[in-house]
């Protein structure tokens, strides 16, 4: 999903707020509510939900920025998951990473200037006899090699929708 959040569409947002506000130890599912209707969370939403729920917005900042579910920028079409866990970073998914950092010109946490591909670090995804692995949105990639993780990618681009 695309962070489609401007002014007029914070009101989405009211439903949410409304049924929480007077929850006290809401906020991560306020935040997750969110990020659920924007895809992201800018900083117009960070604030208006600092406003509803009369928290600090900078601790509510604090808070989502603890959590790596939450992103604060647009994500792209394709969603790459790339696993730094033991087995994976044992078996070269560093060298996937500079893969997608060569042909994408990305690194974790960022979305290539195509706003095609966002690429973010995770930990084990739960097949480690595939390792080095990623995910690209519900596909799994396994047993990588740099070649392979640059094709893959380029496959992708060529696709029109
Ligand atoms: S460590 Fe990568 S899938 Fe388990």
């Amino acid at each position: 999903m695309q962070c489609n959040s401007s002014l007029g569409d914070l009101t989405l947002l009211d439903n949410v707020l409304e049924e929480y506000k007077t929850k006290p130890g809401s906020l991560v599912t306020v935040l997750q509510e969110a990020q659920e209707l924007f895809g992201c969370l800018p900083p117009d939403v960070i604030y208006k939900i600092s406003d509803s729920l009369q928290i600090p917005p900078a601790r509510v900042f604090g808070v989502a920025t603890f959590y790596t579910q939450f992103r604060f920028s647009p994500v792209g079409k394709y969603l790459i998951l790339l696993c730094q866990g033991t087995a994976c970073h044992v078996n070269g998914s560093k060298k996937i990473e500079d893969a997608i950092r060569e042909e994408l010109g990305i690194s974790d946490g960022q979305t290539s200037d195509d706003g095609l591909f966002t690429l973010t670090n995770v930990a084990c995804l739960g097949c480690c006899s595939l390792s080095p692995v990623m995910m690209i949105n519900d596909e799994t990639y396994g047993n990588l090699t740099p070649d392979q993780t640059k094709e893959i990618i380029r496959s992708l681009k060529e696709v029109k929708e």
